[in-house]
């Protein structure tokens, strides 16, 4: 990282950093909205990420982005090509950079000004999720614009005048979906969607996620909006779920400053049970402990749930005990316990298999999970119990995963610091693609 050159005169470093905390302060949306919305589809391409699209820059430009439970911020890539007459810098000794907690400053750059080159503007740490990536870079602001309603097509923009968002490189890119140019982080982290958001339009930090299967539309909705389906059904906040939303005490970034907590999504999870009956698990390992291992965790980028070696056993051996009269197939990669799916029975919730309950504290809030999130049908005609093994000692235990969220509403609500959920909306006769916006 470049050095502050000799002689810099401090009264003018200071100057900079007072101009710049009045724009970071002014930075109230510019049309009042109770709501935000972002479109999601799923990359049916191998990488099954989550992608979002939004508008950024003046003038505005499409950008698309996979779409993630992790990280700090919204980081794009700002190699290739970024053009935009109203981009500024995050200057090293702002308030906005302290509240980052960024603890890296690019001093000086010597080349043509750009979003990625800058003086005296705060170091982020761009990462990616999936490849397990990370580099350095500027952190800077710009005009970011949402739709304000969703169906039957998205509506008018709500405009964030200088949101902020980190610097990433176009190599940092690599592994994530075709015609992406980042991670959006739907996290706890100040910078994050959920609370930037609140805090620009000055409504809730809550938002509900509703994933999508292939081939369909899902979508984020930040703020206080009713949970409504075409043609005509709300989904009331009473006919949701809740549990606590835990926080890990150590942080499970790819890049963290000791002391830090996670920025993740943590919940409860105290045992699973296979058609009603309780999996003998190690309990230990369901629980979050002093260095930050174990528990349970929420993640997008993850395909499928994936379980601590001896928790996979213990769930695929139960499962396959309650299924014994299904014939079987052979294990098609990543998964164990796979059927002849044309023996498979179908119902409104997919596949006709038993149900995977993760209880969550107590026994009334139950995750219920059926076939249509807990099976995979393979290209070749088998149908395998989607949860994949993660290894003897994981840093989670348990990680759910895109697909097991697919078709059910999630509510995260940070301000009561709790998860809502609805189970599969299949059952409802409705789903994710059905949701609409004013
Ligand atoms: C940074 O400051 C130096 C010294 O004032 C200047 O020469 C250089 O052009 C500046 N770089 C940018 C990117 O503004
Ligand atoms: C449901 O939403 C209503 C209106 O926003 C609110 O008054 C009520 O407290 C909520 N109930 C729960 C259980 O969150
Ligand atoms: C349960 O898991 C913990 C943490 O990995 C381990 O230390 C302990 O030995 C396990 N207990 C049993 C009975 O396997």
């Amino acid at each position: 990282m470049a050095r502050l050159p000799a002689g810099t005169p401090l009264a003018s470093l200071l100057f900079l950093c007072v101009l710049s905390a009045c724009r970071a302060a002014g930075s109230g949306g510019s049309n009042p909205t109770s709501a935000v919305v972002l479109p999601v589809s799923k990359d049916a391409a191998a990488t099954q990420q989550y992608v979002t699209g939004f508008r950024q820059r003046t003038p505005l430009v499409p950008l698309q982005a996979v779409l993630d439970l992790a990280g700090a911020t919204l980081w794009v890539d700002c190699d290739a090509g970024y053009a935009s007459s109203t981009y500024r810098r995050v200057p090293c000794g702002s308030k906005s950079c302290r509240l980052s907690r960024s603890v890296a400053c690019a001093t000086s750059c010597s080349g043509p000004p750009s979003p990625s080159c800058l003086n005296d503007t705060c170091g982020g740490f761009p990462g990616n999720t999936v490849t397990h990536v990370s580099t350095s870079g500027n952190i800077i602001t710009d005009v970011l614009a949402l739709p304000t309603t969703f169906r039957p097509a998205p509506g008018p923009l709500a405009t964030a005048p200088a949101f902020l968002f980190t610097c990433g490189s176009t190599f940092l890119t690599e592994g994530l979906a075709a015609g992406t140019s980042g991670i959006a982080s739907l996290s706890r982290a100040r910078f994050a969607l959920p609370t930037q958001l609140a805090a620009t339009f000055r409504f809730s930090r809550r938002f509900a996620l509703c994933l999508p299967a292939a081939g369909a539309a899902g979508v984020v909705v930040f703020g206080d909006a009713p949970y409504a389906f075409q043609p005509g059904f709300v989904l009331s906040n009473a006919s949701l779920i809740y549990t606590p939303l835990l926080v890990n005490p150590v942080s499970t970034a790819g890049v963290s400053t000791k002391g830090d907590k996670s920025d993740e999504y943590f919940v409860g999870v105290t045992g699973i049970k296979v058609n009603g009956r309780a999996v003998p698990l190690n309990a230990t390992l369901l629980a979050i402990d002093k260095q930050g291992v174990g528990g349970t965790k929420l993640s997008t980028v993850a395909p499928y749930t994936v379980l601590e070696t001896s928790i996979h056993k213990a769930v695929t051996d139960a499962f396959a005990a309650e299924t014994a009269m299904i014939p079987r197939a052979a294990p098609v990669a990543p998964f164990k316990l796979c059927y002849d799916g044309s023996k498979v029975g179908s119902t409104r919730v997919g596949p006709a298999v038993p149900t995977i309950e993760l209880v969550l504290g107590s026994e009334a809030a139950s995750w219920v999970v059926f076939g249509a999130n807990s099976m995979v049908a393979t290209k070749g005609g088998a149908l395998c119990l989607g949860v994949v093994d993660g290894g003897k000692a994981p840093r989670t235990s348990v990680v759910i995963g895109g697909h097991m969220m697919e078709d059910n509403l999630l509510e995260f609500d940070l301000e009561a610091s709790r998860l809502g959920f609805s189970s599969s909306l299949l059952f409802r006769q409705t789903n994710c693609n059905n949701f609409r916006l004013g």
